[in-house]
């Protein structure tokens, strides 16, 4: 079921769980995160980047994709299709295109201009019933939100936000200081029942993902984690000489211990997030 991700996100806040989103690629990417949701009876967001949504041939073509498996593969699970940090031109149009929810990425404009486009997002958003994520504070460079900031953004009718609380994207360094707890409480202090997003989830020990979903994270993004489990599986067919053998180089065959490594990695994240059980 193609939905927004409006009430999986009330109902993950109000339960103290966790809805994973997982960037998806391709074909294989897509079926592997679709089949382990059907199977683990969760909800699950699929995250498109806008240099994933140019490489699948545009957001029309993923939807179909998206839309197409759902029927075929009989996914009754709710499913949101988002755009994962999104332009203001891109969140336009993969709202055009059928995506049920998009984030709108305006972390570094000027807060007054990030509002402003923020705004006008979700006019249009609402009015076809997708769901709309916000940022504060640059996920990527490690800054950290300011919760006031958070507030105003909140207020603005968003869906979810995005607050940078020391997460970054990719594999963290050694010398990582860990996630900002206290900023992360104080943002939820200020945005009360608005589900909170850590984006960045590849790599974030264990117990730091649960700490932050009893402080208000209703949704965790990994997208780096189901890239190397995928890589590292195919490297080992690969190496095993597995694609030589027989008809072993049929893309079918090759793709396969790949596709199966994401679902084992997605199986893994949402027994983490606590989302088995909840579609
Ligand atoms: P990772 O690649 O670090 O898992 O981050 C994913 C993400 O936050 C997508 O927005």
């Amino acid at each position: 079921m193609l939905v927004s991700a409006k009430e999986m996100l009330q109902k993950a806040k109000a339960g103290k769980y966790a809805v994973g989103q997982f960037n998806i690629n391709n074909l294989e990417w897509t079926k592997a995160i679709l089949l382990t949701a059907q199977e683990l009876n969760s909800p699950v967001i699929l995250g498109v980047s806008e240099g994933a949504g140019k490489y699948m041939c545009g957001y029309n073509t993923v939807t179909g994709m998206v839309k197409g498996m759902i029927e075929t593969l009989n996914i009754t699970v709710p499913v949101a299709l988002h755009l994962d940090h999104g332009s203001y031109e891109g969140a336009l149009k993969a709202m055009e295109d059928g995506f049920s929810s998009v984030m709108f990425d305006g972390s570094h404009y000027p807060i007054e201009e990030n509002v402003e486009k923020t705004k006008e997002i979700i006019r249009i958003a609402t009015e076809k019933g997708i769901s709309v994520e916000a940022e504060d504070g640059v996920v990527g460079g490690g800054e950290v939100a300011d919760p006031d900031e958070c507030k105003r953004i909140a207020d603005l009718g968003v869906t979810m936000l995005a607050a940078g609380i020391g997460n970054i994207h990719g594999v963290y360094p050694e010398n990582w200081q860990g996630l900002n707890f206290e900023v992360l409480e104080k943002i939820q202090e200020k945005t009360g029942t608005m589900p909170l997003v850590l984006h960045g989830g590849t790599g974030i020990p264990a117990e730091m993902v649960k700490k932050a979903i009893t402080l208000g994270v209703s949704k965790v993004n990994v997208n780096t984690e189901c890239q190397l489990a995928f890589a590292a599986a195919t490297r080992k067919y690969i190496e095993e000489g597995k694609d030589q053998q027989g008809k072993g180089f049929d893309p079918r065959k090759l793709l396969a211990p790949g596709t199966e490594a994401i679902k084992a990695t997605v199986k893994e994240k949402m027994e983490l997030f606590g989302s088995v059980g909840k579609a």
